[in-house]
């Protein structure tokens, strides 16, 4: 072994921990900015390390492949907002999964068409292609719903599953054929084309409601179609990184599916997030009690404990400053603030997390729904900041909802119920929130920025 290559493997070995331990970091909100950093720098070790290959001869493509990717990836990190984060990361894992599947193409077609590949070989780079180019075509999907470039809704028709698992079984029978006989082109470029059709058919017929539970997925997919990368082209940090994120893809698909109270196969099959399933009742049959900010400033200026519940609307609003900045009036006048964290809150796992930490709201005081439910009997106030979904008690007792069974948080237990949002709109799900016209439920109209603005001000002149 070279000295080059000693160094290549070191680099990959340090990339690798730097991945492991980033990972490690994500996991408790104080320490992620760190675990991004150190996975960053992960990746500019494997980049740097990968440098140093020595089958590398000529460098010109690849200067110009990281200009593109840093004149690309610093606006994309950089100017998209926070709300619009679920669609910029599926459209990252379009790139990741465009770069597996061409180096799987590259790799067939240097070898000879499949002349020279293997069994083994042929195994990896089916996989790679298959689930790369799915990958490629889902996440356009996903990102062209949640950009609603494509309609949200669920887009069906007669037959669909039928027909998108005939397309599947299809590109499946034409891999196990490549994996007998690998010099077969018209076979492996058809399984290709089915499983960019294939990603088409997958998505498609999901509501925008679950896109962050398929991008997830998708995310496990590309992951798993990079480590067969690394196996087809014998690269250690590829596998490793590649089954890291195909395994943490998979483990937040299934947490993100449970904390919605909802099996894969209802995700992938069941049409959520359909048309609009909004109760048929009349305005007349129930009314809503709507307040002033100055009416919200005399309940919460003295309260000894208000639990508040932020919601998809806190971050559409950029309202987390505010939020903070009541917190510290009420705790200032002897009250304690609590921050109520539904695990599905928002539209992607930790986005509540990720802005109230920007607001510098200390960590011990966001807690998890099992952790905080029990405490909203004993709250004078929940105030629920652009939240709806996760505080529908429809999701505890409405047999026919569509969020039946999801765990929510029990704002509806505590003394008095306030809620910021703009309109009697529904969230995210498209149904009615039966709070909204409790008796210990109070509206406060506007946009939850400004109406926290004018709380803030009228608790100031006391
Ligand atoms: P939603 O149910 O989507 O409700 C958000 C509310 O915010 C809306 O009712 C909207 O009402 C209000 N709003 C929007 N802009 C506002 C503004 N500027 N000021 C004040 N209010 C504003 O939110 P949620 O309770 O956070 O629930 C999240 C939903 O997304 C759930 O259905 C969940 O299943 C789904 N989902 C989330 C994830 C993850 S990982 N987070 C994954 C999959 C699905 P107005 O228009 O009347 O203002």
């Amino acid at each position: 072994m070279s000295a080059r290559d000693v160094l290549l493997e070191v680099a990959y070995l340090a990339a690798s921990v730097l991945f492991i331990l980033g990972l490690r970091s994500l996991t408790v909100p104080a320490r992620a900015r760190r675990g991004m950093q150190l996975a960053a720098l992960g990746m500019l070790v494997a980049i740097v390390g990968t440098l140093l290959h020595h089958e590398i001869v000529r460098y010109e493509w690849i200067l110009a492949g990281l200009a593109v990717g840093a004149v690309a990836g610093y606006p994309l990190g950089v100017y998209v907002p926070m709300t619009a984060m679920p669609q910029r990361i599926a459209i990252s894992h379009m790139f990741g999964a465009v770069a597996a599947t061409l180096v799987g193409v590259a790799e067939f077609w240097r070898l000879g068409q499949g002349a020279r590949v293997g069994r083994v070989e042929m195994t990896a780079l089916g996989f790679e292609v298959l689930f790369g180019a799915l990958t490629v075509t889902g996440s356009f999907m996903a990102f062209g719903k949640l950009q609603e470039l494509l309609p949200s809704r669920p887009v069906t028709f007669r037959g669909q599953n039928v027909v998108s698992l005939a397309v599947f079984a299809t590109a499946a029978a034409l891999f196990a054929s490549l994996v007998l006989r690998p010099e077969n082109p018209a076979a492996f470029y058809g399984m290709v084309a089915l499983a960019l059709v294939f990603g088409v058919a997958l998505v498609l017929p999901i509501g925008g409601a679950d896109m962050p539970v398929v991008i997830s997925l998708l995310n496990s997919y590309a992951g798993l179609a990079s480590a067969a990368t690394g196996f087809a082209i014998g690269n250690d940090v590829l596998i490793i990184a590649g089954a890291l994120d195909g395994a943490s893809g998979f483990v937040l698909s299934v947490v993100m599916s449970r904390a919605m109270n909802r099996s894969f196969t209802n995700v992938l099959f069941g049409a959520f997030g359909a048309a609009p399933a909004t109760a048929a009742r009349s305005a007349a049959e129930l009314s809503v009690r709507a307040i002033t900010p100055q009416d919200a400033a005399i309940q919460l200026a003295w309260a000894r404990l208000v639990i508040v519940v932020p919601g998809y609307g806190m971050a559409v609003a950029q309202a987390q400053h505010q939020v903070r900045e009541l917190a510290a009036l009420i705790e200032r006048n002897g009250g304690t603030v609590l921050y109520a964290i539904h695990p599905v809150a928002g539209r992607m796992p930790g986005h509540m997390n990720v802005l109230l930490a920007e607001a510098d709201v200390p960590y011990d005081r966001l807690k998890e729904m099992e952790e905080v439910n029990d405490e909203f009997e004993h709250a004078d106030v929940a105030l629920v900041i652009g939240a709806n979904d996760v505080v529908n008690p429809a999701a505890r007792t409405d047999r026919s909802s569509p969020i039946y069974g999801m765990p929510i948080l029990d704002v509806d237990r505590a003394r008095q119920v306030i809620v910021l949002k703009r309109s009697m709109s529904p969230g995210f799900a498209g149904i009615e929130n039966e709070l909204f016209y409790r008796e210990n439920t109070a509206m406060l109209f506007g946009d939850a920025k400004q109406s926290l603005a004018k709380v803030i001000q009228e608790i100031k002149q006391g």
